[in-house]
């Protein structure tokens, strides 16, 4: 046999194939008849409505300056991991999307964040590209050490309807899959601790402003900024000792690091735990994933 016939004839490698699958599920969104989801609390739910307000037009930017980037990388490995990034992302922003459709129908305001976190996404789009990709890896640093701090957290989970904690948990592990994909990318295009310090200070400028006024404004529309019940519970599971913000806060300035790759933080045993525990056999979602691999990946 040709050489050429060969090469022809080896299976393309895919997102799956390299660990990355793009899942497309059919959530079902929580039926249950209290208002907030996350213990009956407002400032905790409001925080969260607001991460889920920002998710499809930040992942948008992400996916756009990893495919700015695409064909630079020639590695099949590395070809089949940003189809997979790429896939996932595009498959989160989709579900957000309907789940903001939900939040909005039961009360809530997700335009107001949308638009506050696209006016800093706005201002980050004025970098260069190789700029662009920098921000998209410091995200994705962030939303990999939540993810992880979340999928930790049972305490935490047990406080969530459990509909509206299975979307979290699937996004948090997808998040950990994909974790090193852009930063894969950003080796090959040019990366050093400069770059990535000044990527940390333009993501800091343009989205901790979005952040502090869209769930501030949220609070407020629920009429719990005077509520000191309310308001102490929910900063206490996310900036309390042992909230889940506050626990990632010492892991963000690893990014930084001269030899920073965020593989380095080894998370394969969380990923396989919820992997089995979201997928396999018994897995609470495996029922509604609708591609699994022997019918579609
Ligand atoms: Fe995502
Ligand atoms: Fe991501």
């Amino acid at each position: 046999m040709k050489a050429q016939e060969k090469i022809q004839q080896r299976p393309r490698l895919t997102g799956a194939s390299v660990g990355i699958p793009p899942r497309h599920l059919n959530f079902k969104m929580p039926d249950n008849k209290t208002k907030y989801l996350v213990t009956n609390n407002a400032t905790a739910t409001m925080f969260l409505v607001m991460l889920s307000a920002f998710f499809p037009p930040g992942e948008r930017f992400f996916v756009e300056s990893v495919r700015h980037f695409r064909s630079r990388a020639k590695d099949p490995a590395l070809k089949a991991a940003i189809a997979g990034f790429i896939g996932q992302e595009a498959i989160h922003s989709r579900e957000h999307e309907r789940l903001n459709k939900f939040l909005t129908e039961r009360g809530f305001d997700t335009t107001f964040p949308e638009k506050a976190v696209a006016g800093g996404l706005w201002l980050l789009e004025k970098l260069s590209p190789r700029q662009k990709l920098a921000c998209t890896t410091v995200m994705e640093h962030f939303t990999a050490l939540l993810s992880e701090a979340l999928l930790e957290d049972e305490a935490l989970a047990s406080l969530f309807d459990p509909e509206f904690l299975s979307i979290w948990q699937w996004h948090a592990l997808e998040e950990l899959e994909h974790k090193a994909v852009a930063y894969d990318l950003q080796e090959l295009v040019g990366n050093d601790k400069k770059l990535r310090l000044q990527a940390s200070y333009f993501v800091a400028g343009a989205l901790l402003p979005p952040v502090m006024i869209s769930w501030l404004y949220l609070i407020a529309r629920e009429g719990k900024l005077t509520d000191r019940k309310d308001l102490s519970t929910g900063l206490q599971l996310l900036l309390g000792k042992q909230g889940i913000v506050r626990r990632i806060i010492p892991k963000l300035p690893i990014y930084a690091a001269r030899r920073f790759h965020p593989n380095k933080h080894d998370t394969t045993k969380l990923e396989n735990t919820w992997r089995e525990k979201l997928f396999g056999d018994q897995g609470s979602l495996l029922s509604s994933w609708r591609n699994q691999p022997e019918v579609d990946i």
